[in-house]
């Protein structure tokens, strides 16, 4: 599918006291979605020169479509989903085939995030992202500019990775991100060398300080716009 992409979005918040999610949290949240997934990241001219030809404008366009709230004093949902489920204590998915769901929670654990790749249940299809976590959020330090959500959703679009998640013959499925064994964390300096190559640290799909990550590449570009082809797990967003 080559075509602009829109994706409705639907934000559910369990609401817990301590960790407010505002409109504000909101609102930036799907700029910062809007900017990563169109080349419009400030960050980006970072790249080094060797990423450069890389370098890809998704053209996804996040438009946020529906805001469920319900109070919560579960502090710790973990990620079985019951966020997911009514039934659960949770608020149940809107319509997955046509909407992006977000829950967002208190996941515990010192997870930031968790998503489902194309292709599982409706009923838990979506993504959840950690209240601290949400939008520009000062209560998330290193990850309270909004890129847990651009990683995550990247999951939703069938990215793996960019190490693999196993060792240096395990691949993403990408052919231009570098392989590496192994994720980075903090904000790396270049060259960071792991399979006698340079990793791109930069990626969204790496785990990188928020600020530090600002590339999607053109391969990544080609395995998300494959799930929107015909046939594709996501397709029904585009008909
Ligand atoms: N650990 C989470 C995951 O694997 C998200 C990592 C997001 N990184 C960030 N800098 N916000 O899905
Ligand atoms: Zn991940
Ligand atoms: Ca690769």
């Amino acid at each position: 599918y080559q075509g602009s992409i829109t994706i409705p979005v639907i934000i559910n918040i369990l609401e817990d006291a301590n960790h407010p999610v505002t409109q504000a949290n909101i609102d930036s949240q799907i700029d910062i979605l809007n900017d990563d997934y169109n080349d419009l990241n400030p960050a980006t001219g970072a790249v080094p020169s060797e990423f450069n030809n890389a370098i890809a404008n998704v053209d996804i366009t996040f438009v946020l479509a529906g805001i469920n709230r319900k109070v919560s004093t579960k502090t710790s949902w973990g990620t079985n989903d019951a966020m997911k489920l009514s039934s659960q204590g949770g608020i149940d998915a809107t319509d997955p085939s046509f909407y992006l769901n977000f829950w967002i929670c208190e996941i515990g654990g010192g997870i930031l995030g968790y998503a489902q790749f194309p292709g599982g249940a409706l009923a838990t299809d979506g993504v959840v992202i950690g209240s601290d976590y949400f939008g520009r959020n000062t209560l998330g330090g290193q990850y309270g500019y909004g890129r847990t959500a651009t990683h995550e959703v990247g999951h939703w679009l069938n990215l793996r990775h960019i190490w693999g998640d196993g060792n240096c013959r395990q691949d993403d499925f990408v052919t231009d991100t570098p392989g590496s064994d192994q994720a980075n964390y903090g904000c790396p300096s270049y060259p960071t060398v792991n399979c006698r190559s340079n990793d791109m640290t930069m990626n969204y799909m790496d785990y990188v300080d928020d600020q530090c990550m600002y590339m999607f590449t053109n391969g990544q570009n080609d395995r998300i716009r494959a799930i929107f082809a015909a046939g594709g797990e996501r397709e029904s967003f585009v008909i």
